[in-house]
């Protein structure tokens, strides 16, 4: 059985996902009407799927322990980006943050010798460590790219392929 405030912790955690798959939803869209950033546009679409279905495992967790579940309500999130660099900055950001936030309930776990989630939590643990390091590879590939287009060009043709071979599931 989840405490309240482990309760009220791992929903703050839900809407954090719903956040981020907002998020990347919206960086899809952009992405999608520059030209061409069609990877980049298909990568960010698998992303935000898949801060759906992280926020969708927390959902069921929560109520499988005798918690609630809640539906967050969401802020809009950036929807208009500087040009691709910035963008993978706050993708970076974004996850870091994600980092943080897993942390920190980790933290209330073993505080609260919750062993049950804290075992939960540690899919997302190894989960963010994934994260993190395909945000920080696409970054310091951006860097070395500069404003080369034909860099740009093969980034954008390879990300996907990144994204699949960097993870394991
Ligand atoms: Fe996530
Ligand atoms: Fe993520």
């Amino acid at each position: 059985m989840l405490s309240k405030p482990m309760q009220e912790a791992l929903n703050n955690q839900v809407k954090l996902e719903a956040s981020s798959s907002q998020a990347y939803l919206a960086m899809a869209s952009w992405s999608e009407i520059q030209p061409g950033l069609d990877g980049v546009a298909e990568f960010f679409f698998l992303q935000s799927e898949e801060e759906r279905v992280h926020m969708l495992k927390l959902m069921r967790f929560i109520n499988e322990r005798g918690g609630f579940a809640i539906v967050p309500s969401l802020d809009q999130p950036i929807v208009t980006y500087k040009g691709i660099k910035s963008m993978f900055e706050e993708f970076l950001a974004h996850e870091l943050k994600v980092s943080d936030s897993i942390n920190d309930l980790v933290d209330l776990a073993l505080k609260e010798r919750d062993y049950a989630t804290h075992n939960f939590l540690q899919w997302y643990v190894s989960e963010q460590i994934e994260e993190e390091k395909s945000a920080r590879i696409l970054n310091d590939k951006l860097e070395l790219i500069g404003e080369d287009k034909s860099g740009l060009y093969l980034f954008d043709r390879d990300i996907t392929a990144t994204r699949q071979s960097g993870k394991k599931r």
